[in-house]
């Protein structure tokens, strides 16, 4: 059979219209009741009883997300972090251990910190980026979570390897796959048990809903997820799932913009006599630019660079600009820019900061998909501020 390509299943995929028993719409309906009526005590209609249990328009959103990480089973949350709290609730049991990735995203950090270690798991950040820090591995470890590529350093850790490694000692291998998303890079295939979606970012695109996934096609973790999704409750809303879906159809040719704009920034920034070094997995010079190119379809739109200046230049840099709002998050269309020191990475101690390479004149942008040459002028211009 051949299989349909990225695109077509972004647009079709839980959203096949219905002229059977429907009225054709080639949307998805947003389904906002919260409870589905039924004839026979036994038998919910077409499946569905409560919105927290299953939901239509929910349901077409994880049918889809699943098809674009070529995996079996999807699950859509309110966020990424209540993703991430359902999956460690669900896989772990007091006792066990968790090796994760070494520049996590702050919150999943803290969710770990916080939360999960209340109830006795343990667990340890390495710099998964270079695969021979699992050498050893506690008898306890029931799962490795990493990022890849990594925040704010884009760093790329090996999926194949890392996932054979963690499995070799009975582990489940997890990545959360936001910044590359399933167009430039589907974890599953290369071995991964689990994919983490904050689908707030790229899979939604306009800076406009809040979301999370988890994609598996292992039938087992997947009924102890979807138990978990109930009974925890945290799901996405219709009119959420709705928004997603409708961004998620465009999300091939948002990410050949954002990456055709990123590569075009790199080599502008490059070659700026402001600028120190910079960060994006489609250099050369990369330290994981191989590994890049065998598991990554494209590099993406996020890039990181350090601006040869003090703090006061950093923050006259980062109020000159006009498009890139200074702003957490990214993946939307429009572009973003913020300072890890300063801002995502401020409760980190310095210390830390300055160990993984998080520097004070550290600039992380998103780039978005406005004209190329309005994002090239508005960061000159900035610099020139500096
Ligand atoms: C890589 C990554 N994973 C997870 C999350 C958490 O997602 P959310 O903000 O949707 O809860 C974020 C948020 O910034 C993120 O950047």
């Amino acid at each position: 059979m051949i299989k349909v390509k990225f695109s077509t299943r972004s647009i079709h995929v839980g959203e096949e219209p219905d002229i059977v028993n429907g009225t054709g719409d080639v949307v998805r309906e947003i389904h906002l009741s919260t409870t589905f009526a039924r004839k026979d005590p036994l038998e919910p209609t077409r499946g569905y009883e409560y919105t927290r249990t299953g939901n239509p328009t929910r349901q077409a959103l994880e049918e889809k997300i699943a098809s674009l990480e070529g995996g079996k089973h999807g699950l859509a949350f309110s966020s990424g972090l209540s993703a991430e709290t359902v999956l460690f609730l669900s896989l772990l049991s007091p006792g066990d251990h968790v090796i994760a990735s070494e520049d996590l995203y702050g919150g999943t950090e803290r969710l770990l910190r916080t939360l999960v270690s209340r109830i006795g798991i343990t667990y340890e950040m390495r710099d998964l980026s270079d695969a021979s820090s699992l050498g050893s591995i506690p008898p306890n470890t029931k799962m490795v979570y990493f990022e890849t590529p990594s925040n704010p350093l884009l760093r790329i850790i090996d999926i194949a390897e890392v996932s054979r490694i963690a499995k070799e000692h009975g582990s489940i291998s997890v990545v959360d796959n936001t910044f590359a998303s399933p167009y430039f890079q589907n974890p599953l295939e290369m071995g991964a048990d689990v994919v983490v979606h904050s689908m707030t970012k790229y899979i939604n695109g306009h800076s406009d809903s809040l979301g999370g996934a988890l994609v598996t096609s292992n039938d087992d973790l997947y009924e102890g997820l979807k138990f978990n999704q109930n009974a925890i409750g945290a799901v996405m809303s219709p009119f959420d799932s709705y928004l997603t879906m409708r961004g998620l159809k465009t999300l091939s040719v948002r990410m050949d913009k954002h990456r055709e704009n990123a590569e075009k920034l790199v080599r502008f920034l490059q070659g700026h006599e402001k600028i120190g070094t910079v960060y994006y997995p489609g250099l050369e010079s990369h330290r994981n630019h191989a590994i890049a190119s065998r598991q990554m379809r494209g590099y993406g739109g996020m890039i990181s660079f350090t601006i040869d200046t003090d703090n006061a230049g950093i923050r006259n840099f980062a109020s000159s600009t006009r498009y890139f709002a200074l702003a957490e998050s990214l993946g939307g269309v429009e572009s973003l820019m913020e300072i890890p020191s300063l801002m995502t990475h401020a409760g980190i101690p310095r210390e830390i900061r300055k160990k993984t390479g998080i520097s004070d004149n550290l600039v992380r942008i998103s780039v978005g998909i406005e004209d190329y040459d309005d994002l090239q002028e508005d960061l000159d211009h900035a610099l020139g501020k500096v």
